[in-house]
């Protein structure tokens, strides 16, 4: 089976740092030709704009040609194609597969009836790791390094599949967590039980400000009213937090802002003007890191 990436856990401590090395390099020079014999099909079952541009600007920075769907409507899955036979057949006409699914598991069954190697863009709540890598490098470019970081998440952290990549990921560099969140929205246990595990210190409030002042990453995220199955819930959490300007006077002048995007109310524009804002500066590195993931998993770098 070829290696793919599903979860942020089948890439090594290792491959990480070489993924974000080979990132920093098509950040000099991003004009690259050596994937021009082969193709790609991102495949998304579920809305984005940043992954999936990102992926087709990568794939088409390193020479590559992209097919592929954002609109399952106007595919064969419409008329009842499963998922399995999907996979097959696009298996058969490219050398790499992006898929985003809004089923938690459907990226590790994508990889099982592949030929090719697939890359997990997000499914469900489950996992996002190519998101993970561009935070990585994010973080890495903003503070120097990787060790050793407070870092505040913030908002949906139950549903958040962004925030559970991170963790294991960072697990490896002694970070120290804080999670913001109110009681609907609380980092899931199986989360909390792999931290205590590893013995990372992490504490739980429902105050954003209790501990901004000690923070070097503020990982803000959206609640995804998608997620919720009962739009009441929905409604009782969907203001929980409004990051403004004023309450970043006390922070740490090494603080940095990032958030998965796309953002609704969680972080007001007038903080996009502050030395703390990063997001938009962070969505513009995944398309580095994508580009180095697909080389990776292409054997070409
Ligand atoms: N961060 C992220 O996954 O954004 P999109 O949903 O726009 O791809």
């Amino acid at each position: 089976m070829p290696k793919s990436l599903i979860s942020i856990s089948d890439f090594t401590k290792e491959e990480m740092l070489h993924i974000l090395d080979v990132a920093g390099e098509f950040e000099k020079n991003k004009s690259q030709n050596f994937l021009h014999d082969k193709v790609i099909a991102c495949l998304f079952f579920e809305p984005s704009t940043r992954t999936r541009l990102s992926f087709e600007t990568a794939s088409n920075r390193l020479g590559a040609r992209v097919i592929g769907f954002s609109d399952v409507a106007n595919t064969s899955v419409s008329k009842g194609e499963t998922l399995k036979d999907t996979i097959k057949m696009v298996s058969n006409y490219v050398d790499l597969i992006v898929m985003r699914h809004p089923l938690e598991g459907a990226a590790r069954y994508a990889s099982e009836v592949a030929s090719v190697p697939v890359i997990n863009a997000g499914d469900g709540a489950n996992q996002h790791p190519t998101q993970t890598m561009l935070d990585m490098y994010t973080i890495k470019q903003t503070q120097g390094h990787l060790e050793n970081m407070n870092i505040n998440m913030v908002g949906d952290l139950k549903y958040g599949r962004t925030v559970h990549s991170l963790i294991q990921a960072m697990s490896y560099f002694s970070p120290r967590f804080v999670f913001t969140a109110p009681p609907e929205l609380k980092m899931p246990q199986e989360y909390k039980d792999f931290l205590t595990s590893k013995k990372i210190p992490f504490t739980e409030t429902e105050d954003l400000m209790e501990h901004i002042n000690d923070t070097d990453i503020l990982y803000m995220t959206r609640v995804q009213q998608e997620r919720f199955t009962d739009p009441m819930e929905y409604e009782k959490v969907k203001n929980c937090f409004s990051l403004t300007a004023s309450m970043l006077e006390g922070c740490k002048k090494n603080m940095k802002i990032l958030h998965p995007l796309p953002r609704v109310g969680e972080i007001s524009q007038d903080v996009d003007d502050t030395p703390f804002a990063y997001y938009f500066r962070q969505a513009g590195n995944g398309m580095y890191v994508r580009m180095a993931i697909i080389a990776y998993l292409l054997g070409a770098r």
